[in-house]
Formats: C-alpha cells, sequence, structure tokens
C-alpha cells in the first residue's frame, strides 16, 4: 500500500523518522533564518512575547516533555518565567494566572483533544495563544492567534521522534529571538548550534548497532526499567521512559538523580537496568555519584554521557554539543534504545497496542 512505499528502504517509519532528525533540523534552520543569517521570526509573536509577564506551555506526551526543555531555555536565554501543563490536568488544577499570560500550544499534530479544550478555555477568557505545530492547517493553528511551524515532515509513527527534536530546535530560536528583542546580550547563536546539532545527530544515526549492543545487554529480558538524570538530563530521562514504554511496553519511570533516595531506590534489585543520562557539567558529579548507589545495590547502570564529560567505562558518548540544547543529541539514544528493544521483542514499532498517533476524545 502506499504507506509501504513511503517507508522506502526502511523496515519501521519510526526508524525512518529518527534517521531524517538532521535533515529536518537544517531544514528548520534554513525557515528560521533571514538574508543576513539573522533569525527570521514573525513580528507578531516577537510582540506577543515581548508582551507577556509569563508563558504558558500546554501539551502532552512527548511535547509535553519537549515543553520541559523549551521552559528552561526562555526562562534561561530570555528571562520570561515559565510554566509547563499537561494539557489533561490544566483546568483542574488552573493555577493563578499573571496579568498578561501567553499561552503557547506545542503539539505535533495540532488535533490533541486535550490542547484544544485548554485553547478553548483561555480564548474565552481572552488571553492571547500561539501554537507550536507539525500541521499548520490544524485545529490548535486555526483557532490560536499565531503558529510556528515544525517543518518536520508527516510523522506517522506513533511513538513521537523527530517532532520532539523539531520541538526543541523551534523553542530554541523563539527564546533567542525574545531575548534579542528585549536588548539581552548572548554568546549564543541557536542557528549556528543547530547546525553543530544537525552533525552530531547524524554520527549519532551511523551508531545504531553500538545502541542495539545496549539493548542486549541491558533490557533484553527485564520488565522495568529507569532513566536517571539531574537538570535538563532528567526531562530527557522522562522521554526515554515514555519512548521505552509505549513501543516495548517495559515498565520505565524517568527519575531525578537527587531524588531516588527519597524512596524510588528501594526498587532496585540485583539486575534492575538503570540508564543515567550525563550531558551537564554541572551536575555530572552528583549523577554519577547516584549510578554508584544504584549498582552497590545491584543495578544494572549504563551511562550515556557527552564528549567532554566522558569518563572510561562510559556505555555510550554522545558528540559534544551547546549545553542548553544537550536533548537534541541525548534524545537519539534514548529514541533507538526504544526502537530495537521493541524490534528485539517483537512488537508492533509502528503501531502501539492502545495509542493513537493523535488523540481527539479527552
Ligand atoms: C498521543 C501520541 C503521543 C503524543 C501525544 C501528543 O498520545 O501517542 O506520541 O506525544 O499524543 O500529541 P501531539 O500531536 O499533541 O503532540
Amino acid at each position: 500500500d502506499a504507506s509501504d512505499i513511503e517507508k522506502g528502504t526502511y523496515p519501521h517509519f519510526m526508524l525512518k523518522e529518527i534517521d531524517e532528525q538532521p535533515t529536518v533540523i537544517r531544514k528548520i534552520v534554513q525557515e528560521y533564518r533571514d538574508e543576513q543569517d539573522e533569525i527570521k521570526l514573525d513580528s507578531d509573536i516577537r510582540q506577543a512575547m515581548l508582551d507577556t509577564d509569563r508563558v504558558y506551555i500546554i501539551a502532552a506526551g512527548t511535547s509535553y516533555h519537549a515543553g520541559l526543555v523549551g521552559k528552561q531555555m526562555i526562562e534561561k536565554l530570555a528571562n520570561v518565567p515559565v510554566e509547563v501543563h499537561v494539557a489533561s490536568e490544566f483546568s483542574y488544577n488552573m493555577p493563578l494566572l499573571s496579568e498578561k499570560p501567553l499561552f503557547i500550544f506545542i503539539s505535533q499534530s495540532g488535533e490533541t483533544a486535550d490542547s484544544r479544550s485548554v485553547l478553548v478555555q483561555i480564548k474565552e477568557m481572552g488571553h492571547p495563544a500561539l501554537t507550536i505545530t507539525n500541521v499548520p492547517g490544524s485545529t490548535l493553528s486555526r483557532e490560536a492567534d499565531y503558529t510556528l511551524h515544525l517543518h518536520a515532515g508527516p510523522e506517522i509513527a506513533v511513538a513521537s521522534t523527530k517532532a520532539y527534536t523539531a520541538q526543541i530546535s523551534v523553542l530554541a530560536i523563539l527564546a533567542v529571538d525574545t531575548a534579542k528583542a528585549k536588548g539581552i546580550d548572548l554568546d549564543f547563536d541557536p542557528l549556528q548550534e543547530l547546525a553543530i546539532v544537525s552533525s552530531a545527530m547524524e554520527t549519532l544515526c551511523d551508531q545504531k548497532e553500538e545502541i542495539e549492543k545496549i539493548v542486549s545487554e541491558f533490557l533484553e529480558t527485564t520488565r522495568n526499567a529507569f532513566f536517571i538524570g539531574r537538570g535538563i538530563d532528567y526531562f530527557v530521562g522522562q522521554e526515554g521512559a515514555l519512548k521505552l514504554k509505549e513501543i516495548s511496553y517495559i515498565q520505565a519511570e524517568g527519575f531525578a538523580g537527587g531524588e531516588l533516595k527519597h524512596g524510588t531506590i528501594a526498587l532496585i534489585e540485583e539486575g534492575t537496568p538503570v540508564i543515567a543520562i550525563a550531558t551537564q557539567e554541572n551536575v555530572n558529579y552528583s549523577i554519577r555519584a547516584n549510578v554508584q548507589e544504584v549498582v552497590a545495590r545491584g543495578a544494572n547502570a549504563c551511562i550515556i554521557s557527552m564528549e567532554g564529560l566522558d569518563e572510561e567505562n562510559d556505555t555510550f558518548v554522545v558528540p559534544k554539543v551547546h549545553e542548553l540544547l544537550t536533548p537534541l543529541a541525548s534524545v537519539v539514544p534514548m529514541q533507538l534504545i526504544a526502537y530495537y528493544a521493541a524490534l528485539h521483542r517483537d512488537c508492533d514499532v509502528d503501531k502501539p497496542r492502545n495509542l493513537a498517533k493523535s488523540v481527539t476524545v479527552e
């Protein structure tokens, strides 16, 4: 059928979409760059970012995980406070809104009903909304005031991969554009840094065999797995766990390294797989201490670190990218780990049980 043609030589859409990521990042750089090599962004969106006193990011699933990374970038670079909310919970636990809120909806499909119901609610309250989506004509795009396009191309596999990296890339560009508009002096050129990310991703996509080996060594027969990280690595761990759950059905959770001792470490038994992510200099020491703690209790631990921070015996080292953009590199091994774990278990990689690509019911 037609979908088989689109897959080309790939056995699964997910693998094809993982491999497309370097190209998607380059496409984003191209689409958001003007002739002077500066960021090209709709001036209304720039103004909305200048006018707001607090951004509320609303999203679900993988898009929510991209939002967590986006918050860090917008706060650190543009100095605008950001809250990130799971769409389905927002109306039950509605926060006290600031005077001039701006809502940012992150949605690959632009059709997620949980997000749409928040959009309807906040539009009734008269607040402005920006949608960041892969589908410009989608409901969330049409009903918001502004749209930023992800340019990731159609994503077919239920487990989202290239949309996540596209979302983080576009959020980085938005954060820097806002910073510049506010006159903040930055030594961070996202277009240049994203070009570096794109090459790093290419290297990572050529290392599939090494990742498959990690799966054979750490996840082959297990029923559960933990991902640990601190700071931004914690968010990537959450995404790594979600990917693994979605397609391999291994019970997985992403934990903050420092929180282990407050409960979770009780779950560690002989052979429990723990995947640690270490891409941040300020937590490199403490996350490695957490690895020691779980290893001392029998865990089968694997460290995924970044060039420059790596140590002997690390299981896998991702190429160096800017410290704010590390999720774009470290998530690739997470995606591939999930892919091979699902493959080794004969799971339906592209169409996992009980899940839908876009969920249009609340
Ligand atoms: C569904 C998909 C997830 C996705 C989530 C949000 O649950 O299975 O992969 O992350 O919806 O989708 P969206 O299109 O709003 O990003």
